[in-house]
Formats: C-alpha cells, structure tokens, sequence
C-alpha cells in the first residue's frame, strides 16, 4: 500500500509476449505466429521439434536457443549429439535441464 493509503498495480505489460506465449511466437494453446525462418504461418522445423520434444519451458531463453540452433544447423546439417552440446554449451537455461533442448535439436537435425 502507498502512503497515500491506496493500492499500486504494476504498469500492464505492453510487450507481445503475454500468458502462454514465448518470443519464438509459441503459443502453449497452439496457434502459432510467425517466427524466425518460418515459412507463412508454418513454423520453423526447429521451433516444431522444440514444441514436440520439451525444449522449453519458460520460453526465456528458447529464442536464443533456436537462433543458436538454427545457426549450427546452418552450419553442420547433421552434427552429433556430442557436437550439438559442444556447440549449445554458452547458451543458458534455468528450466529444461538441456536434454530436452538436445533431443529437440537432434529431432530436427533428423539424428538420434
Ligand atoms: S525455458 Fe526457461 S530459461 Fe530456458
């Protein structure tokens, strides 16, 4: 409470990413916006594999992610398990624990 006796609201976010939604454009209700490397309204084959496979949670981290999986799909269109980690290692997540993250990239890297 203020000391003019009344009750403060923080300021309403004025940013896209709201309840649900990620800055990749991920809805967890499942409509989907653009995002990068997407084709229309499809989504990027990393961004499907990040939604099928558990590669984020809170979605803070997901476009750094993406972009930095995207690049060394770029890069090596067919890398290892032991390189994707190699290669994602300076990229930070607070929720997912990293496997998650590997298998999504792996699954749209079509390696095991
Ligand atoms: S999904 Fe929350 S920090 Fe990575």
């Amino acid at each position: 409470m203020a000391a003019d006796g009344h009750t403060r609201s923080p300021p309403a976010a004025t940013s896209r990413i709201g309840p649900g939604t990620s800055s990749t454009g991920m809805r967890a209700s499942g409509s989907r916006q653009r995002g990068p490397g997407a084709d229309g309204d499809r989504l990027h084959r990393l961004q499907e594999a990040f939604l099928a496979h558990g590669g984020y949670q809170c979605g803070i981290c997901t476009p750094g992610q993406i972009l930095a999986a995207k690049a060394l799909l770029e890069a090596n269109p067919h890398p290892t398990r032991a390189e994707i980690q190699h290669w994602m290692m300076g990229n930070l997540c607070r929720c997912t624990g990293y496997y998650k993250i590997i298998d999504s990239i792996a699954a749209a890297a079509g390696v095991d």
